[in-house]
């Protein structure tokens, strides 16, 4: 793998869900010149960097996440030329764009699609990934039947309507079952290369990759994904060597291995992810154990082994928001957490003024119970929360019907709110060098049972201390003295004799 760019050192994602998140046309969708015109806003949160949600042609049956045409953006948001001057102008400030890029699959919609579907042989017919007959379905994977002139049964992705593209199968074992290196599976691969540069050349500075660790078949141990992200790296290398891969995979040692530069702790497997924001008692919200989680941490954090980063996001269009679960000082310990810890952090949209779930909706392109966590960014208390000029009933989700529901406007003149903690944490984090996302880390205490969660980051002479302590309880660490407070919400830690005596309730960061 090239080098890591240097501005991921130091980079905080924003991830921008672009249906909900400005709309500039009345249409009640979001779109690109929306988010042009809120960069500043993004940057003086502390977000120098954005994972925007895909934004392709596609008829939206998963929203956007089954694409059509990987070449031209859907123009509900906006022409290519404003998806340009979109990177353009976020460069102007200092500031970089990944696109969501979904090499998995298509839309069934996808002119690919319609051609692989054809009885006759063309160039399309092994683009996807079909049995010999429609009496066979591909066993362990859902598939598409009876639905073509084609014989055969087409292997699903996801959604059914998210065919799965043929990158090979790692082990063939079926004479339908391609090598990875044959003429379809390779064809499938160059062409995702293309789509690659095609994006990279227009200004874009990388890539968050959907579920990236899908896309060779029969490959338990991902050893044939990982050849191919090897490969592609090997291509961006020459070509791109600036552009950044982030992985939803949540196996750094594979993603890493790969090529990736940076993957995500995942909300749903084995991460204990949730254990600290969303679950019925998560360790923020004071009542919670964190120690499972820190456990696989670590295990992911050695895993990554200094080679690449592992990232926690606040929340993303997948998972319930986090005010669903965390509140008022609460919030703010998650996010001293979030902006505390090494790897990128991501907030989520709206999750910095502490955006609810809204319950009850009907399901919208695909959401389902994701929908809640997708609702229009609420930016003031004009028409539609400011955030479309359009008819109510146009809106793409409706907007959260609570009258007290959080803006923008309101919390930037609250001192006291999240999103102004939030800039706090994000300046103290950009201050200092062992904040940095690659500086060192190493856990004190793993919030077990009513313990504090603290850790150590570190990075040449410098050595901070975070302590995060939701508990009712004070706690005490008998060999432990802070130095220098740098950071302290609730009552400040006492270095008394017996020990640093840490306060119920409170959290704080100290050079020690
Ligand atoms: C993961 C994405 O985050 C999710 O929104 C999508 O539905 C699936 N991958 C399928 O692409």
């Amino acid at each position: 793998m090239g080098k890591r760019p240097e501005w991921l050192e130091t980079a905080v994602f924003y991830e921008i869900y672009p249906q909900s998140f400005k709309d500039t046309d009345g249409d009640g969708i979001g779109n690109f010149k929306g988010i042009t015109e809120k960069l500043s806003y993004i940057k003086e949160l502390g977000c120098n960097a954005i994972w925007m949600n895909p934004c392709f042609e596609s008829p939206f049956g998963d929203a956007g996440y089954d694409v059509a045409d990987y070449y031209k953006a859907a123009p509900r948001y906006g022409s290519n030329e404003d998806l340009e001057e979109l990177f353009a102008e976020a460069h102007k400030l200092g500031m970089h764009v990944l696109l969501d890029l979904v090499p998995g699959h298509t839309s069934w919609d996808h002119p690919w699609f319609k051609e692989s579907q054809k009885a006759e042989k063309n160039e399309f017919t092994d683009r996807y990934i079909w049995t010999d007959s429609i009496w066979e379905s591909p066993e362990g994977y859902a598939s598409l039947r009876g639905i073509s002139d084609r014989d055969g049964s087409c292997l699903v992705n996801f959604f059914t309507h998210q065919p799965a593209l043929n990158y090979g199968f790692y082990k063939p074992d079926r004479p339908w079952q391609q090598a990875m290196d044959a003429e379809g599976p390779m064809a499938t691969r160059n062409e995702m290369k293309k789509i690659m540069s095609y994006w990279l050349s227009k200004g874009c500075d990388g890539f968050r990759v959907d579920m990236a660790g899908s896309l060779v078949k029969n490959d338990d141990e991902g050893k044939g994904t990982i050849a191919l992200w090897q490969d592609i790296r090997s291509f961006l290398d020459k070509e791109f060597p600036e552009a950044v891969l982030v992985s939803e995979w949540g196996e750094p040692d594979k993603s890493i291995e790969g090529g990736f530069h940076m993957d995500f702790l995942l909300h749903f497997g084995p991460s204990h992810y949730n254990d600290l924001f969303r679950c019925d008692r998560p360790f923020f919200a004071g009542k919670g154990d964190a120690s499972e989680f820190v456990a696989k941490y670590l295990d992911s954090y050695n895993k990554a082994d200094g080679r690449g980063l592992i990232c926690i996001p606040s929340g993303n269009h997948d998972m319930d928001r986090l005010a669903k679960y965390i509140k008022g000082d609460d919030a703010k310990m998650a996010f001293a957490f979030l902006l505390s810890m090494p790897g990128a952090p991501y907030i989520y949209y709206g999750d910095e003024i502490g955006m609810r779930y809204v319950e009850g909706l009907t399901s919208k392109e695909g959401g389902y119970n994701r929908t809640g966590s997708r609702s229009p960014m609420q930016w003031n208390r004009s028409k539609n929360a400011g955030f479309s000029e359009g008819d109510k009933a146009d809106l793409y989700i409706p907007i959260d019907p609570d009258e007290n529901r959080p803006t923008v406007e309101e919390s930037m003149a609250d001192e006291a709110s999240l999103l102004n903690e939030i800039r706090r944490l994000t300046a103290i984090r950009s201050a200092h060098k062992a904040f940095r996302n690659s500086a060192g880390m190493e856990f004190v205490c793993d919030g077990a049972q009513g313990k504090p969660l603290a850790y150590i980051r570190s990075a040449e002479n410098e050595k901070i201390l975070v302590v995060l302590n939701p508990a009712d309880s004070d706690h005490v660490f008998n060999d432990i003295r802070v130095k220098e407070l740098i950071y302290v919400l609730g009552e400040k830690p006492e270095n008394k004799e017996s020990g640093l005596v840490v306060k119920a309730k409170s959290m704080f960061f100290s050079k020690i």
